[in-house]
């Protein structure tokens, strides 16, 4: 495979279950688990809506793809990454360099409920959040369609049986020996 390192990356939109999928597969394999929001929310001092509301999303997306470049020194990691990563070519490149990407995705309706239930991300802060979930959805699908190696629907899976299934489809990408 194509992949220069050995970490497993995870994709998806808001609400797609990244960060708690994602370190149950680190703590199982007993890697590393990084989020590139909060590499970015340390490298600037700043909470991720504030950097919203000070700087605009175009600046808040190059910390994002300089924190992404930043992790090309990484191995046997789990990256979790914001859902807005996608939209730039140049980091759907780097997402493949940096290992074995996977899209969390469940339908539209799930992923509407699960994020109106944290109103911390500042681009659902529009008058009709759920009208902005389904663009944005509609934008970014085929993005992480071309992104990822596998795609995983969170909705149908509990974390535990999710987290198993990246970690068998991790290991039979990285040719790593059965336990
Ligand atoms: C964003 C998703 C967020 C965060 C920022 C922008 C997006 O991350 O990066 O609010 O563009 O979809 P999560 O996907 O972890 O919520």
């Amino acid at each position: 495979m194509s992949n220069t390192h050995t970490n497993i990356v995870l994709i998806g939109f808001m609400g797609s279950g990244k960060t708690s999928i994602g370190r149950l597969v680190a703590q199982r394999l007993g890697f590393q688990f990084i989020d590139t929001d909060a590499v970015v929310v340390e490298r600037v001092g700043l909470p991720i809506a504030e950097i919203f509301a000070h700087h605009g999303e175009a600046w808040f997306r190059e910390q994002e793809t300089s924190a992404l470049r930043s992790l090309a020194i990484l191995n046997r990691a789990v990256i979790s990454t914001g859902g807005g990563i996608v939209l730039r070519a140049g980091n759907r490149a780097l997402l493949r360099e940096l290992g074995f990407v996977a899209w969390l995705t469940a339908s539209e309706e799930v992923l509407f409920e699960r994020v109106s239930r944290n109103k911390k991300r500042p681009l659902l802060h529009t008058d009709d959040p759920r009208t902005t979930v389904h663009e944005l959805l509609a934008t970014r699908r085929p993005l992480y369609e071309e992104a990822a190696q596998i795609t995983v629907d969170s909705s149908l899976l509990t974390h535990e049986a999710a987290a198993n299934l990246l970690i068998a489809e991790a290991r039979r990408a990285f040719s790593w020996p059965a336990r």
